[in-house]
C-alpha cells in the first residue's frame, strides 16, 4: 500500500519544520510545500516537492495545487491562507484540511474581534479600546498620558501585519506617531487598538485542539525585536528558547485561563476551533495574561518546539480532524532548543540590497552535531544559496540544557555569512534562561 501525500501551505522556516515532522511519519510517502522556498527541498530523505504556483490569499489556487498533486491531507500552516478561508474551501471540496476555519481564525486575523471574545469569556488580557479615527485615538492617548506620564501603551493594527503591527509607545509623541503609522498597514490598520502595555516576561504556548479538548506542546519564549536587549523594531521573531523556564511552572493557569476558556468560549459562540492554537502571553505578578492568540504555529517557535515532538504528527493531526484528540498522547523529548534567526541586514526595514547576495556556510553549519537548519528566504541555484527575503533561515541547536543548546546554535550560525557582511542575527537569544540555569548551578 502506498503512503500519504501531505501538502503544507506556507513559505517559511516554520513550514520547513512542519515538513520534517511529516517526513518522520512512517505513514507519509511524499510531501508538497506550496509556495515553499528552495531550501525546504534540499537534502531530504523522502520526496519533498516545493511548488510555488499558488497565491496564499486565494484558496482556489491552493485547491488547484491539492488536485494537481493528488494530496491526501493539506496542512494550512501560514496566517494569510487561514484568514482567507482556505480550510473552509478545501473541506467544502472534500479535501482533509488541518487548521482553523475562517470565522474562528478571527482570533488572530481580527484583533478587535479577538479582544471582544476574550472580554466575553473572561480571559485575562490587557485593557483596550479600539478606534477607526486617528483624531479620537490621539485625544484618548493624550488623556491617558495626562493622567499618568509613566506608562506603556501598544497601538495595534487589527488585521494581519506579519507580526509587525504592534507598536510600543512610552510617551505621547510615540503614541501619536504609532497612531499615524497605522495608515501604512493599509486595510489591516483601518481599525486599530490602543492597549495597556503590561510589564513582564513574555512566553508562547501551543496546543492542538479538536474543538472540544486539547493536548499541549512545550512552551517557548520568542525574542521579537530586531536587536539585542529587546531594542529596535518588532519583527516576526528573531529567535526562541524552548521550553521557557518562566512559562513551564505556570502550565496549570495557562491551560485553564488561556486554553480551556478559549476553546469552550468558541463552542459557546457556536464556533468549532480546530488545529493549532498559539497563546502569546506575558507573566504579570506571577500570573499569565494573554497578549494575543494566533491560529497556527509560531515562527520561529515551531522550529524549536515541533522538532522535539516524538509522536507521529499524522496521528496528532488526524485525531484533531476526527474530533478524537483525547485518544492521543503527545510524547516530547527532554532536550532544550535554542533557535537563532538569520536575517538580511536591514530587516524588518529595507533589505532590498541584500536580495541575490550569496549565503556561505549553510552546509557546514547543518552538518554540525545537534544542529538543524530550516530555510525561509533562500534561493538555490546551480549548487549555490542566495538571500531572497527578510528572515532567511533558522538555526536550531539542541542540548541537554539551555547553555549547551545555545552554544550549539551560535557555533553553527558563526559558520554562516552573506556576501558583503549582510547577515544579521541577535546574539542574546535565550539569555534569561541561560542566566537562570547558571544561577542554579552557581
Ligand atoms: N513568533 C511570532 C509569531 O509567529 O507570530
Amino acid at each position: 500500500m502506498s503512503g500519504l501525500t501531505v501538502m503544507i501551505v506556507g513559505s517559511g522556516a516554520r513550514e520547513h519544520a512542519i515538513s520534517c515532522a511529516y517526513e518522520k511519519s512512517s505513514q507519509v510517502e511524499r510531501i508538497i510545500v506550496t509556495p515553499g522556498n528552495d531550501f525546504i527541498a534540499f537534502n531530504r530523505e523522502k520526496e519533498v516537492i516545493v511548488d510555488p504556483a499558488c497565491n496564499l490569499t486565494l484558496p482556489q489556487t491552493i485547491f488547484q495545487q491539492a488536485k494537481k498533486h493528488n494530496v491526501d491531507l493539506v496542512d494550512v500552516a501560514q496566517d494569510d491562507p487561514i484568514a482567507a478561508g482556505t480550510v473552509d474551501f478545501l473541506l467544502s471540496k472534500g479535501i482533509d484540511a488541518f487548521g482553523p476555519e475562517k470565522e474562528p481564525a478571527r482570533i488572530e486575523s481580527d484583533k478587535k474581534w479577538a479582544r471582544d471574545f476574550m472580554e466575553r469569556h473572561e480571559i485575562p488580557s490587557p485593557g483596550f479600546k479600539y478606534f477607526d479615527d486617528n483624531m479620537e485615538a490621539k485625544a484618548y492617548v493624550r488623556n491617558l498620558f495626562d493622567l499618568k506620564k509613566d506608562r506603556v501603551l501598544y497601538v495595534k493594527a487589527s488585521g494581519l501585519c506579519s507580526g509587525k503591527g504592534a507598536l510600543k509607545a512610552t510617551s505621547i509623541n510615540e503614541a501619536v506617531a504609532a497612531i499615524d503609522k497605522m495608515h501604512d498597514f493599509g486595510k489591516a490598520g483601518k481599525v486599530f487598538l490602543v492597549e495597556e502595555g503590561l510589564v513582564g516576561e513574555e512566553f508562547s504556548y501551543y496546543a492542538v485542539t479538536d474543538g472540544e479538548n486539547f493536548k499541549v506542546f512545550r512552551s517557548a519564549q520568542d525574542n521579537k525585536t530586531v536587536f539585542n536587549f529587546d531594542q529596535g523594531d518588532q519583527t516576526g521573531g528573531m529567535g526562541v528558547v524552548s521550553p521557557s523556564l518562566a512559562a513551564e511552572p505556570l502550565k496549570k493557569d495557562i491551560h485553564y485561563h488561556m486554553l480551556s476558556k478559549m476553546i469552550s468560549g468558541m463552542a459557546k459562540d457556536g464556533l468549532a476551533y480546530t488545529g493549532i492554537i498559539y497563546v502569546g502571553g506575558i507573566i504579570v505578578n506571577g500570573s499569565p495574561v494573554n497578549i494575543e492568540y494566533n491560529a497556527r504555529w509560531g515562527d520561529p517557535e515551531c522550529q524549536a518546539v515541533l522538532t522535539g515532538v516524538q509522536t507521529d504528527y499524522v496521528d496528532i493531526v488526524r485525531a484533531s480532524l476526527e474530533q478524537n484528540i483525547e485518544s492521543i498522547t503527545i510524547e516530547q523529548d527532554e532536550k532544550t532548543r535554542v533557535c537563532v534567526v538569520g536575517a538580511s541586514r536591514g530587516y524588518p526595514g529595507d533589505y532590498s540590497n541584500v536580495k541575490g547576495k550569496r549565503i556561505f556556510g549553510l552546509i557546514e553549519a547543518m552538518n554540525m552535531p545537534g544542529v538543524k537548519i530550516f530555510g525561509a528566504g533562500i534561493k538555490f541555484d546551480s549548487g549555490k544559496f542566495y538571500a531572497n527575503g527578510g528572515r532567511l533561515f533558522s538555526v536550531v541547536g539542541e542540548g541537554n540544557d539551555v547553555a549547551e543548546a545555545r552554544e550549539r546554535a551560535y557555533a553553527a550560525i558563526s559558520h554562516i555569512s552573506i556576501e558583503g557582511n549582510n547577515l544579521h542575527y541577535r546574539t542574546d537569544i535565550g539569555w534569561r534562561d541561560v542566566e537562570r540555569f547558571r544561577s542554579k548551578q552557581a
